[in-house]
């Protein structure tokens, strides 16, 4: 394995556009559906293309919805992981998921309030790169502070002004370990766990990076939960200590305050790295295309208009500002392996028998190439999501938030802030590379693939 992640590397650099990599190389190197790899002891398999997604992930949907007990996870849960995204399949998870996915919907998206504190967080984030007035500068740190503010509204409550260095070096950290956790070091480490007792390499850095951030949300939680008052929550914290009030007496629940914390921290992580990521991949290619930017802008005019902020009831009549959000999900992968799967009982699958415990990787950027379902999937080509008359069409293919029980919990979230950040960035701003030099649009590999750091230049329409 560590060969072909070895040559999938070299491959890589040098395929011309950078596209190539890790992933397609999976594909490529092994074009059956479905193949078993051995990660150093861990026995595995990789899903490739969308047929053989769906058979795992939707027809055998239960017994592929566990996670493997990786000796990473262990390590950083202290207990196995009886949480949310990184759980075993089982009650913890069914729990943790349920309470997540209703205050999401309760303090989130199903309050008509909800869209409107978007579309102020995306004033403070306009009003921040106007402080540039058209000079170049790199997106990320401030399109991560946004992005995080919309779940911190539902998780605490509150947002983080773009000053709080405190804040934002937790979210820095946190999202190192999200590179760290796809490095070779710690993949060796999973292999064979006893390399922990090592003073150095990448694993360490990332058990201190997360110990860092343990201790930095045990203390938000104190200071947002101080005034509570039981069963009345404000916030995604009080509801959860609401759910351990209630359970106290059940010695096999699996709310905990340590629980607690690691949900937070899932939640916080997941909704920032990706979402940011997408919308940094969505500003890069606006300003690679200048043509689809100016036909998104287009649209934004005749719609919203130059003034008004834009509202999700207009999405319905922006079908090519949907088709370009859509194509930059399929093109750029920002989850390409999504995350590990594991059977939670024998199976066979295509006629391969497949043991309980098996780790199962789902290659979802095989899938979004997969030349059954798109035709040059290669292309960036938005006009892809649109019929014949220009109206947007949803693809089975199209699988960012992956699928079954497992499936991504933030996928309305996400979809609600992509809209409103992409069209009111568009609607102030127009994008281009400093002097026109196109930055290296080679992916940085991690958990989730992330364009380079790059600068732009925004320069008010
Ligand atoms: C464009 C943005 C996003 C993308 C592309 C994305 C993608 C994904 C993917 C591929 C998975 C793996 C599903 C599987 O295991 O099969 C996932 C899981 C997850 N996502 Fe997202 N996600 C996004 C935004 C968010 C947001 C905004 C949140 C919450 C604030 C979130 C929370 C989660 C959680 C908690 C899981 C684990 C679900 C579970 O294990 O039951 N995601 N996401």
């Amino acid at each position: 394995y560590a060969v072909i992640w070895w040559w999938s590397s070299w491959l890589s650099l040098l395929s011309p556009d950078g596209s190539l990599g890790h992933f397609t190389i999976l594909f490529f190197f092994f074009p059956k559906k479905i193949f078993s790899l051995d990660l150093g002891g861990i026995s595995a398999i990789v899903l490739n293309g969308y047929d053989a997604v769906k058979e795992c992930l939707v027809h055998q949907s239960e017994i592929f919805a566990d996670r493997p007990s990786l000796p990473l996870f262990k390590k950083l849960t202290n207990m196995g992981g009886k949480c949310l995204l990184n759980s075993k399949y089982g009650r913890g998870w069914t729990e943790h998921r349920k309470l997540a996915v209703n205050t999401f919907r309760i303090f989130g998206y199903g309050q008509r309030s909800f869209e409107h504190k978007i579309s102020e967080e995306s004033i403070f984030f306009l009003d921040a790169i106007d402080t540039y007035k058209g000079r170049p500068f790199d997106l990320k740190h401030l399109i991560t502070n946004a992005v995080s503010n919309i779940t911190n509204l539902i998780i605490f409550g509150e947002r983080f002004t773009y000053e709080d260095t405190e804040f934002q070096h937790m979210i820095e950290i946190f999202s190192e370990n999200i590179e760290l956790a796809a490095s070779a070091s710690v993949f060796l480490y999973n292999a064979f766990p006893w390399i922990g007792i090592l003073p150095f390499g990448k694993h360490q850095q990332l058990f201190k990076n997360a110990a860092e951030v343990y201790d930095f949300l045990h203390e938000l939680i104190e200071r947002v939960s101080e005034n509570r008052k039981p069963q009345s929550p404000r916030h995604f914290v009080d509801a959860y200590l609401d759910e351990m009030d209630c359970n106290e007496n059940d010695p096999e629940s699996t709310y905990s305050r340590e629980n607690l914390i690691f949900s937070v921290g899932e939640l916080i992580i997941a909704g920032t790295e990706t979402t940011t990521n997408v919308l940094r991949w969505a500003v890069l290619f606006m300003a690679l295309y200048p043509n689809i930017q100016g036909q998104v802008q287009k649209e934004i005019d005749l719609v919203i208009g130059p003034n008004k902020m834009p509202a999700l009831e207009e999405k319905c009549k922006m079908p090519y500002t949907e088709a370009v959000l859509h194509e930059v999900l399929r093109f750029c992968n920002i989850a390409p392996l999504g995350i590990f799967h594991a059977t939670s009982k024998d199976t066979v699958v295509r006629g391969y028998s497949i043991p309980e415990g098996t780790t199962v990787i789902t290659n979802l950027y095989s899938v979004h190439f997969d030349e059954k379902y798109w035709s040059n999937p290669e292309v960036f080509f938005p006009e892809r999501f649109l019929d014949s008359n220009g109206q947007f069409v949803k693809k089975d293919a199209f699988v960012p938030f992956s699928l079954g029980r497992r499936h991504c919990l933030g996928e309305q979230l996400a979809r609600m802030e992509m809209f409103l950040f992409f069209t009111s960035l568009l609607q102030r701003f127009h994008l281009c590379f400093p002097h026109g030099v196109v930055p290296d649009l080679k992916p940085r590999l991690g958990m989730t693939l992330q364009p380079q750091p790059y600068l732009i230049c925004a320069e008010r329409r």
